[in-house]
């Protein structure tokens, strides 16, 4: 089968023939019909972190080709299902093959079922940013989720995030939520998952967010609906938050962005007590602050895959806790309650898998996002905003 493999010593993947792989017991082999970009595959690619000859990539979407032996054929997962799910790929020291390949094997709890009006494109950009938000709204600041999961187990692993459940401010009636780079995949995920709290808990929530104002109108609409936006081109925006919430300030804040100065400006618009989460860690160097009013929560998406992750220097340990709540995310995703999650606007690029690294990932960039510059004249090179840039196979 064709797949994308990594060059460690070129930093580049190029189209490889490469064995198709075989399901274990408790997985199952996916036929990958589309696949979408996530920033951490150029970045891994070019700032290589495994050993040349591992398959790339992370988001897929396909259909069952095997089930595994302990794999019983059930009503949502059976041969020819329409499913979508991420790998780590090339993003990790582990060595564990990624999704841009034309078949997959994943443990069988780690896919959900696609909705019969999603097509898979659209799919394809939804499994590693869903998760992303929902780790983040959910499993660690801890707004009430729409399906069950097991939290005293989370809280068992995570006892420093109690606090951020108690986080509502003074007036537990309303919660002011504020999520900067709004319109990225993950920010459209999150502003809907807090929506969807909301409705859960019956409690209200002011939704803030900043993004550039060409989306402004996007986001004011359904399902995102947020109550006030900031231009992050603004220097004076975490003024303009602070005034619109009359002083008090936001309870929850997500940074998406996690670049440089944002982790303290974002910071900088909480309340005496709010909690913030973010998406990229203190430790990689993507940021730097000093005198915090309290330290932002940070995880990894893999986490919920459920196997230890090395950098180089660093480990995140393996956590039963984060891998239930995946499967029961992915479950509630695959159901009718979960299908009216919205998926971000998919690009689709043309080429298939040999034009995911000469187009796409020159898109995505492997820098700070506001690096991300391509002069190039092609229609679907234009910059990146609220959208997944999708390729078909
Ligand atoms: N921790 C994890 O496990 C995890 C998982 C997934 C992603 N991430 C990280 O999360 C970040 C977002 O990922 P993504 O895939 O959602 O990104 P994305 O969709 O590619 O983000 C593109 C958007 O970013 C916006 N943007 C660019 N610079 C901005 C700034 N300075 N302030 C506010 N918005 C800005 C752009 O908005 P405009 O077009 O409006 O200008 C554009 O719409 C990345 O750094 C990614 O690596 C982390």
């Amino acid at each position: 089968m064709k797949a994308l493999v990594l060059d460690a010593e070129a930093r580049a993947a190029s189209l490889c023939e490469i064995p198709e792989p075989s399901p274990n017991s408790d997985e199952v082999l996916v036929q990958v019909e589309a696949i979408s970009l996530n920033p951490v595959d150029p970045l891994y690619v070019q700032h290589p972190l495994a050993k040349s000859g591992r398959t790339i990539g992370s988001d897929f979407a396909g259909r069952i080709a095997s089930l595994g032996s302990n794999v019983q054929p059930t009503g949502h997962l059976k041969i020819g299902d329409r499913v979508a799910g991420f790998l780590q790929g090339a993003s990790s020291v582990n060595d564990r093959p990624g999704a841009f390949a034309e078949y997959i094997v994943i443990p069988w709890d780690l896919v959900w079922n696609v909705p019969e009006e999603m097509k898979l494109e659209e799919a394809a950009g939804v499994s590693l940013v869903a998760l992303t938000a929902a780790q983040g709204m959910w499993y660690r600041l801890g707004l009430k989720a729409p399906f069950a999961y097991d939290e005293g187990e989370v809280l068992g692993e995570h006892p420093e995030w109690i606090s951020n459940r108690l986080a509502s401010g003074g007036d537990p009636e309303i919660t002011n939520f504020f999520i900067y780079g709004a319109s990225t995949s993950v920010g459209l995920h999150a502003a809907q998952m807090v929506r969807l709290s909301a409705k859960a808990s019956g409690k209200k929530v002011r939704l803030f967010g900043a993004a550039s104002k060409a989306r402004w109108s996007m986001l004011k609409s359904e399902p995102y609906a947020y109550d006030f936006l900031v231009d992050y081109r603004d220097n004076d925006w975490p003024g303009q938050i602070r005034r619109a919430s009359d002083g008090e300030g936001m309870h929850l804040a997500y940074d998406c962005i996690s670049e440089d100065d944002s982790v303290a400006m974002v910071s900088s618009t909480l309340s005496g007590n709010g909690r913030i989460a973010i998406v990229r860690s203190r430790a990689g160097g993507a940021w730097e602050a000093d005198h915090l009013p309290t330290e932002p929560v940070y995880g990894a998406v893999w986490e919920g895959l459920g196997e230890e992750v090395r950098y180089q220097g660093f480990t995140i340990k393996r956590s039963l806790a984060a891998r239930k709540f995946a499967v029961d995310f992915y479950r509630w995703l695959g159901s009718a309650a979960g299908s009216k999650l919205m998926p971000v606007p998919s690009r689709l690029m043309p080429g298939g898998l040999k034009k995911v690294v000469d187009d796409g990932f020159k898109l995505l960039g492997t820098g700070k996002m506001e690096e991300r510059q391509v002069s190039r004249s092609e229609e679907w090179m234009r910059p990146v905003s609220a959208e997944k840039l999708v390729y078909r196979l």
